[in-house]
């Protein structure tokens, strides 16, 4: 009889492939799953007994700002505790590396800390850090557009010279030598916003000859979003790039209801290059405060402030009342500031979570004091609430959306399916019982139905909470020849 290090039996196995689930053990030997299959017979360290239990490839968050959180809080408690096994940081235009800093890092860069948590002129010193503070979840990065931007120049709301572009590609060459995914860019936002394509695409220039990614928080989101999905595609086509659209959605009153025409565009976008998205399942978004997002038809509620700390959780239109001014002056009287914006619409949600090429991506937001509760509660929700509860699709389809799909898209190469051979990053849950319990009111909650998290072949996480043990790895981009 051979032997294994952990033998998991009569689990019902969902392998990310989006096929019917099956019955079945899985032995797994140092980091890797070493066999799959009924009735297993191997002499193990220790046997997990998953009877009832749903067993999945460990979830990959496709969007996250956790750059800095998996250095500074390395338990990384709001993932693991919902099965991700793996983040994608670095997107929306802004890292943690190549950074150097002179003064405040500027919006949205705050999402990501205060200027101390910047600490990585380089993408290989940012590698070295998360491999010392070896955090609880694997770790891949995008650098950001807007990150290299504030690197090189004095002011950004201009576009950037042919100078200030040549500096800017040789950190990206760094960054992408030493393993980062592509790059990543946030043009909605004022730091960003005054660069032209042609900027971006100077930069996305490099990600053709090494299989890199463009990740794109797109210029806008609200009634230009066709033009947007139009300049997207135009700068992946002009890097040879893959590209995702990051939190994909219909945002803003009058631009409600308009999900079948954009997932239109994007289909039509598919079918002459590679294009994907990601998306959370809640009809709200979540950023810093943004003045020309105020509007007084939509609810804001503050989740952090500068200026004004004790408002966070309350409603941008309370504290107007309060201090007795309009909304848009108490959001210039709170800057900066975080603010969550219930500015989506429940259907268009829906459909774009429900396509086949959207990834889940949590977009959470760790450093918030009173985050969006997308922080805690996405991959449970998309399980729990619209899988199993909503029907809009099957478990195994969610499965995929979360595991095999990302895997492939981002080129994690052994990872995202229960495969012979592949890294032992593993999720076990109760599909009956599986659910978020984070709400706008009581954001920091642990999700309900999950039972063991194992990465890396190391468990975790468990339903009485972390085991203590950290066995996430960095992920360099597959191909990365500089494997340090
Ligand atoms: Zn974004
Ligand atoms: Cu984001």
């Amino acid at each position: 009889m051979a032997d294994c290090d952990i033998l998991i039996r009569e689990a019902t196995i969902h392998d990310g492939s989006g096929g019917d689930a099956y019955l079945g053990d899985i032995a797994i030997a140092g980091q890797r799953i070493v066999e799959v299959g009924p009735g297993l017979q191997f002499r193990a360290g220790a046997v997990v007994d998953a009877e009832g239990l749903t067993l999945a490839p460990g979830f990959i968050d496709t969007h996250t700002h956790d750059d800095t959180s998996v250095i500074e809080t390395p338990e990384m408690l709001p993932k693991i505790s919902q099965g991700v096994t793996t983040v994608i940081a670095g997107n929306c235009g802004i890292s943690a590396a190549p950074v150097r800093l002179r003064g405040e890092p500027p919006d949205p860069m705050t999402l990501l800390g205060p200027a101390g948590f910047f600490r990585y002129p380089r993408f290989a010193d940012y590698v070295d850090a998360v491999r010392t503070a070896s955090p609880a979840v694997n770790v891949a990065a995008f650098a950001g557009h807007t990150a290299l931007r504030n690197n090189h120049m004095d002011g950004l709301d201009r576009a950037a010279t042919a100078e200030e572009i040549a500096a800017m590609r040789a950190d990206l060459a760094e960054a992408l030598d030493c393993g980062a995914l592509g790059l990543s860019s946030g043009l909605a936002y004022a730091n960003a916003n005054a660069a032209p394509t042609a900027e971006v695409i100077a930069l996305t220039e490099l990600l053709r000859d090494r299989q890199a990614i463009y990740a794109t928080h797109m210029r806008t989101e609200t009634e230009g979003i066709l033009d947007a999905i139009k300049e997207a595609c135009e700068i992946g086509l002009g890097g040879g790039a893959r590209v995702v659209i990051s939190h994909l959605k219909c945002a803003g009153i009058a631009n409600w209801g308009r999900s079948a025409e954009v997932l239109e565009a994007f289909d039509a976008a598919r079918s002459s290059q590679p294009l994907c998205c990601d998306c959370y399942p809640y009809a709200a978004g979540s950023s810093t405060l943004d003045l020309k997002q105020v509007d007084p038809r939509v609810e804001i509620t503050i989740t952090w402030s500068r200026m004004h700390p004790e408002v966070a959780g309350r409603s941008l239109g309370q504290i107007a009342a309060g201090w007795d001014v309009s909304q848009l002056e108490a959001a210039q009287r709170l800057q900066p500031a975080g603010a969550i914006y219930h500015s989506i619409a429940e259907q268009d949600m829906r459909r774009i979570l429900a396509h086949p090429a959207t990834m889940i991506g949590s977009d959470g937001l760790p450093h918030d004091s009173r985050p969006h509760p997308r922080l805690w509660g996405t991959f449970p929700r998309v399980l729990g609430r619209y899988s199993r509860e909503e029907k809009l699709f099957a478990m195994a389809e969610a499965v995929r959306k979360m595991t095999a799909l990302p895997a492939e898209t981002f080129g994690l190469g052994d990872r995202g399916r229960i495969q012979k051979g592949h890294f032992a990053d593993l999720v076990l849950f109760d599909a009956a019982r599986i659910i978020d319990t984070a709400t706008y009111a009581d954001p920091i909650q642990r999700a309900e139905g999950i039972a063991k998290v194992w990465v890396n072949g190391v468990l975790t996480y468990t339903a009485d909470g972390p085991t203590g043990q950290r066995a996430g790895r960095f992920l360099l981009r597959s191909g990365t020849s500089n494997n340090r």
